[in-house]
């Protein structure tokens, strides 16, 4: 797919005042600093279109852009920042965990994982919350050019043995990089391909 227009539309931190009409949309979910702001502007080639920081906690609305003016691409703010409890759903702010219950337009959550580190219980928790509560998601892994192509199948092949100990099939996987732009040609065509259903 290729992103003719990409604008930032609204932030906010209540699901009720979210853009009002019925696009599809897709948002990126992840502990603060894996990557979710920086994604979304190297899928839309813009530099700073979402806010993106070296510290963790930079984003912290509901932001939703305006993609090819038909379809919406969600910012969230990340989890696990603000660590209050090892629940998990006490640890996501309550307006996240509205978000992904309540929001009708949502298509597809992308659950991002830093793809350097192993198998995280909170990421682990919140990929069952979403199971649970029938919220399809694919994971998508950031930061691939930290990593030599070996490591990194190493690496997906040490998550899927984690995942297959709850999952009967493994969630569909991106592997990714902001920086080099890994992945981006995928993960659109993959977007495409379900806006294409609808
Ligand atoms: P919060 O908004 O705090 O939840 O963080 P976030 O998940 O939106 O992360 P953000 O995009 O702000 O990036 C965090 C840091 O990681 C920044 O310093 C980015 O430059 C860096 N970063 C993001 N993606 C990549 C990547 O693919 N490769 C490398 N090397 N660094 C990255
Ligand atoms: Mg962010």
């Amino acid at each position: 797919m290729k992103i003719t227009s990409a604008e930032f539309v609204v932030s906010n931190s209540d699901v009720s005042k979210c853009p009002n009409n019925i696009l599809p949309e897709y948002a990126f979910i992840g502990r603060s600093n894996v990557g979710k702001s920086s994604l979304i502007n190297m899928l839309t080639n813009r530099k700073s279109l979402a806010k993106t920081s070296g510290k963790p906690g930079k984003t912290q609305l509901i932001n939703h852009f305006i993609i090819n003016k038909n379809w919406y691409l969600v910012d969230l703010p990340g989890y696990g920042y603000a660590k209050v409890s090892k629940s998990a759903k006490k640890v996501f702010q309550k307006f996240i965990t509205d978000y992904f219950s309540k929001r009708k337009q949502l298509v597809s959550a992308f659950v991002l994982v830093d793809i350097r580190h192993k198998p995280q219980p909170l990421d682990l928790e919140f990929m069952q919350w979403l199971g649970e509560n029938l919220i399809p998601f694919s994971i998508i892994f950031t930061k691939a050019d930290k990593l030599k192509p070996k490591a990194i199948d190493k690496h997906i092949d040490d998550y899927k043995n984690i995942l297959f100990e709850s999952w009967e099939e493994m969630p569909n996987f991106f592997i990714t990089s902001s920086s080099k732009g890994i992945g981006k040609e995928k993960l659109l065509d993959y977007i495409e391909s379900i806006n294409n259903t609808i």
